[in-house]
């Protein structure tokens, strides 16, 4: 039997009640592409004449945009402990692409296929074994690939038991890999492997990032009386014309706008994110295209299932594995187990809640990421009311108190590149700063997330302001030791062509390798946001489904109010 559709040529039934599978992966695959039509986090402002005319009658901005250029900023330029830093995480290289671009010798999903290898020894799996899947990748002639540099993810899981872990893959760089998978659960487990790009499509990414790191614009309006004036800002501008420096005294951080012709420096009202601008080379969207080549399920040759069975007598729950990272955790019933020592509570109701949180003082510092915890807690806690501090909506800053128990829970922006919506150039903090105004202790959460808004630019920038929210947290804990210092990690998003070009999961997975060997060996817990999502059967999306989130959130609370063990 053969079943044509657009993702998948050929579909043997080899396992029985694979056609169940395949309808439920159809459908579940039109459902993610309907959700991918309006999922820009950052509602931007796509039309930034339309802004300008809510603050002043111009239609245009007095500077131009600058992008296609060449920018050469000295301070992307790092240190070389700083470099090494990159090196180690650094991507495999991608091939150079074919004039003019065709996808015959690109990596396809439909052609691609993945094998579950034999068990060592014995004939069974057990719990605490590893299962190994050998993923081939092909092209669209069908010819196995040659080289590495896909990026594939995977995951194991059981829907009916409501299990899920996050795979490992390894690249052998030659266009074979391997995805490595605990056995944590007893029962049914079926591997699921995508391939999010083509090792083409990162081949463009990153050229995009090197030549066009402005991609994204921003924008500040200045004012002053009856004059108000529009420019062009960004991390790095090409000096063509006088610039107004906001480089942050005490991080370092970077950030200029042209100067407005006719008003001075010191009048910036807001900040602002103009419509992305990628100029890709003819066809290279072609390489980026939902249920083609962008976040499709590569499938089995052969069975994609196993059966697990209990521990063997005298095996630990979790052999060591061979592949590391080891996943942070796993989903059974529905709720995030933590591999490693640490223990998940449940909190499943407010008075759990109010009661770890009773005379704690939780900041939030980051992007829509973390404030949707802040509004998760809202949602969750009768007693926990929001104060009006009259602050734009989704901008904040926001302040929640729980007067009788004595809760506060706050929320803000990191500063730029911050791209939702119109800000106030005031509410523009970097996080480092605000962390140095914390006096800190026992009674002080700190709960950081800060990726989604650096997609666009060289890995450096993000790199810089990682390092210094590093040192700031450093200072924290030596002056409070006490103080819980959480950082929720970065996750996979729903991709469209527009999403991929400036915040591919690509770009935000080496953000998330760069964050972990930041503040590797410090004393900060992680939300491990990218296990979570990616383990999860909830769709990828950039703000996480409220069981996502509910599991966040109890992962967080536990390492707030830790139980000893029953
Ligand atoms: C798993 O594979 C077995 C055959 O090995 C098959 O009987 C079963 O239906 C499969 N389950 C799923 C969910 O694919
Ligand atoms: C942007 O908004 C302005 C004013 O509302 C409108 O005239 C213009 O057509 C819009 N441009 C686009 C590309 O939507
Ligand atoms: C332009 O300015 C005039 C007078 O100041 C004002 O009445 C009008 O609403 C403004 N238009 C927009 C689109 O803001
Ligand atoms: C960029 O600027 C730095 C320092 O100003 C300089 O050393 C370097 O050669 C420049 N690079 C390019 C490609 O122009
Ligand atoms: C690719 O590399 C892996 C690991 O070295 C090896 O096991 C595999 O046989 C290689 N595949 C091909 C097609 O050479
Ligand atoms: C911007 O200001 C910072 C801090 O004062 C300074 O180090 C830097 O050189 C300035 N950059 C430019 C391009 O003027
Ligand atoms: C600056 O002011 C001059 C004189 O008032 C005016 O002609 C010019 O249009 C203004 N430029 C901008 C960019 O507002």
């Amino acid at each position: 039997m053969e079943i044509r559709a657009g993702k998948w040529r050929k579909v043997s039934l080899f396992c029985p009640k694979y056609t169940a599978v395949f309808l439920f992966l159809v459908v579940f695959a039109v459902y993610f592409l309907q959700r991918n039509i309006n999922l820009l986090e950052t509602p931007a402002v796509a039309n930034v004449t339309a802004v300008h005319q809510l603050f002043q009658n111009k239609t245009t901005p007095t500077t131009p945009v600058p992008n296609r250029q060449h920018i050469n900023c000295s301070h992307h330029q790092l240190l070389p402990e700083e470099r090494r830093l990159l090196d180690s995480i650094a991507w495999p290289e991608t091939p150079r692409l074919p004039v003019p671009i065709s996808l015959k010798t690109t990596s396809d999903p439909a052609h691609s296929t993945f094998t579950i290898l034999p068990v060592r020894a014995g004939g069974q799996w057990h719990v605490g074994d590893e299962l190994e899947a050998l993923i081939q990748i092909r092209d669209f002639q069908g010819r196995p690939k040659h080289f590495g540099g896909d990026l594939v993810i995977a995951r194991l899981h059981d829907r009916t038991l409501g299990a899920g872990v996050a795979g490992r893959v390894v690249d052998h760089l030659n266009g074979s890999y391997t995805a490595v998978f605990p056995l944590l659960w007893e029962g049914r487990a079926q591997v699921e492997v995508t391939l999010v790009h083509p090792s083409e499509a990162i081949s463009v990414l990153h050229r995009l990032t090197m030549e066009q790191p402005n991609r994204l614009s921003y924008f500040s309006l200045f004012r002053s009386g009856s004059v108000s004036e529009t420019v062009a800002c960004n991390e790095c501008l090409p000096p063509t014309q006088p610039l107004c420096n906001y480089t942050d005294l005490h991080t370092g951080e970077p950030w200029f706008c042209y100067k407005p012709k006719n008003l001075s420096c010191d009048t910036r009202i807001t900040h602002f994110r103009g419509s992305p601008k990628h100029n890709l080379m003819a066809k290279e969207e072609t390489l980026f295209r939902s249920g083609v080549n962008m976040k499709v399920s590569i499938r089995a040759s052969g069975c994609n299932n196993i059966t697990v069975l209990p521990k063997e007598k005298g095996q630990p729950e979790v052999k060591s594995s061979t592949v590391k990272p080891e996943p942070a955790g796993y989903y059974y019933q529905g709720a995030w187990r933590a591999l490693g020592g640490a223990t998940v509570h449940q909190f499943n109701n407010p008075s759990a809640i109010s009661q770890c949180l009773t005379d704690k003082v939780v900041h939030m510092y980051g992007d829509s990421t973390i404030r949707q915890w802040f509004e998760y807690l809202n949602s969750v806690l009768p007693d926990l009311k929001e104060f009006n501090l009259h602050s734009a909506k989704r901008t904040g800053p926001f302040m929640s108190v729980d007067m009788a128990r004595n809760i506060l829970v706050k929320y803000r922006p990191h500063a730029p590149p911050l791209s939702w919506t119109v800000i106030p150039a005031n509410e523009l903090h970097y996080v480092a700063n605000e962390l140095d105004g914390i006096v800190g202790g026992s009674r002080t959460v700190v709960v950081l997330s800060v990726w989604a808004h650096f997609g666009s630019y060289p890995i450096e920038v993000y790199l810089r302001r990682l390092l210094s929210i590093r040192r700031a947290v450093l200072r924290l804990l030596d002056r409070a030791p006490d103080t819980l210092v959480v950082i929720r990690t970065a996750n996979l998003r729903a991709l469209t062509l527009g999403i991929a070009l400036t915040n591919s999961d690509w770009y935000t997975l080496q953000q998330d390798r760069a964050l972990r060997a930041v503040f590797k060996g410090l004393n900060v817990h992680l939300v491990d946001a990218w296990d979570m999502v990616l383990a999860h059967h909830l769709p990828h999306e950039i703000h996480p489904r409220p069981p996502i989130i509910k599991n966040m959130i109890d992962v967080l609370l536990s390492y707030i109010c830790p139980q000893e063990k029953a």
